[in-house]
């Protein structure tokens, strides 16, 4: 199966039970019963590959599918629902009628709340109402980016529970957190939504799709990189097009593989650009973590950080929820190896420097072996 939804002109890999999941419950909701997922994942890791897959699906099984992207750069009021549901070319008269509505709404300078909540309760009728003939599915992608009045009309229908005849899917990302996200998530908790957690590839899915990406084998030192992508789908495709458009990726023998350094600078800055949502105090405190290695001990970072401990937790609370990095007790580990390195060599060089001299001292002092001390005294120099 090949798709080119987003761009994509190769096969979805390693998702086959998370797809299957989601047919069988497309199935149900064609079958007449209310289903509602909450599709959660970190940046990149496949939630809208796997749901744009659900595309072929809903034809097999007649099911009218309604998608909508909420996006911060349209904060209007109902902008997501709107661009879910008004947008087809054979539109209802309650769909016309809110269509004509919001027209009038977005050209007036304000708009009062009774209006607002007015237009919302239309909109929880047109939900309500859409599977009277036919099923349907709906995906809401990205409501951590959604504006506030289209949360609103979803925290509201979740009090009736899933909506009749149609299979809704929610996709989200664990961070930035909102309040009223949470309060929409919690809300379809209580109704009974399913939780799915889209989790990274396994190494074997990420080579494959490096494998298809490069259109044959690949070879060790790709292979190497792939490993460091942490199973992030996103990463892999990164560092597949980063070494090609580098001229990094060669052909031997039928194997594709990537030779020199020089483009793991290009990688480095791609990576960065990636991880840039997380916001300056996260990374600042992930970049003096990276001079650590892969793993780490908050009780080290504190002292690297000169924080105390609880407020690096506080700070790196938002690096955990987004999969860049892994709590086991005390120790944190990196996510994906290209991040570390990637903040690694995004630091100044003399920063670089003091801090190893710092950890050198901190890690001597918590009774690390001298050769790891002597380690980060050497690059100390
Ligand atoms: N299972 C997969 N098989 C093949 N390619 C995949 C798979 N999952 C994701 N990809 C590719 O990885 C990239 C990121 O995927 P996608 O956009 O689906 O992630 P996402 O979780 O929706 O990210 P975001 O949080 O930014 O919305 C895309 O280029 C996509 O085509
Ligand atoms: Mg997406």
């Amino acid at each position: 199966m090949s798709s080119s939804g987003h761009g994509r002109t190769w096969p979805l890999v390693g998702r086959a039970a998370e797809l299957d999941d989601l047919d069988e419950l497309l199935a149900t909701a064609a079958g007449g019963q209310g289903v509602t997922v909450l599709l959660e994942g970190a940046a990149g890791v496949g939630k809208s590959s796997l749901v744009e897959a659900l595309r072929g699906s809903a034809r097999l099984l007649d099911v009218r599918l309604s998608t909508a992207r909420a996006s911060s750069m349209r904060p209007w009021p109902f902008a997501l629902l709107s661009d879910a549901l008004l947008q087809g070319a054979s539109r209802s008269p309650l769909e016309l009628e809110l269509a004509g509505i919001l027209a009038t709404l977005y050209a007036a300078p304000t708009v009062p709340d009774d209006e607002i909540a007015r237009v919302g309760a239309m909109f929880a009728d047109l939900l309500r109402s859409r599977g009277a003939s036919r099923p349907w599915a709906l995906v809401l992608e990205d409501v951590h980016e959604s504006d506030a009045a289209s949360l609103d009309v979803l925290h509201e229908l979740a009090h009736e529970g899933a909506l009749h005849h149609a299979l809704v899917i929610l996709t989200m990302r664990p961070v930035p957190y909102r309040a009223d996200l949470a309060a929409v998530v919690a809300a379809w908790t209580r109704a009974g939504a399913r939780h799915v957690e889209l989790r990274p590839l396994s190494s074997r899915a990420s080579v494959e799709l490096a494998e298809h990406l490069v259109g044959g084998d690949v070879g060790p030192s790709l292979r190497g990189t792939l490993a460091m992508a942490g199973g992030n789908p996103r990463f892999v495709t990164d560092v597949v097009r980063t070494a090609r458009s580098t001229g990094a990726l060669v052909t031997e023998g039928g194997v594709h593989d990537v030779s020199g350094s020089a483009w793991q600078v290009a990688l480095d800055d791609v990576v960065r650009r990636r991880i840039y949502y997380l916001g300056s105090e996260v990374l600042e405190l992930l970049g003096r973590a990276s001079v650590l290695g892969t793993s780490f001990v908050m009780t080290d970072l504190a002292l690297l950080a000169e924080e105390p401990v609880a407020d690096c937790w506080r700070t790196l609370r938002h690096g955990l929820a987004a999969g860049v990095v892994r709590a086991r007790g005390d120790r944190l580990v990196f996510g994906h190896d290209l991040v570390r390195s990637a903040l690694y060599d995004g630091l100044d060089p003399d920063d670089r420097r003091a801090l190893h001299a710092r950890a050198a001292k901190a890690l001597q002092e918590a009774g690390a072996p001298a050769q790891i001390v002597a380690n980060h005294l050497d690059r100390a120099r």
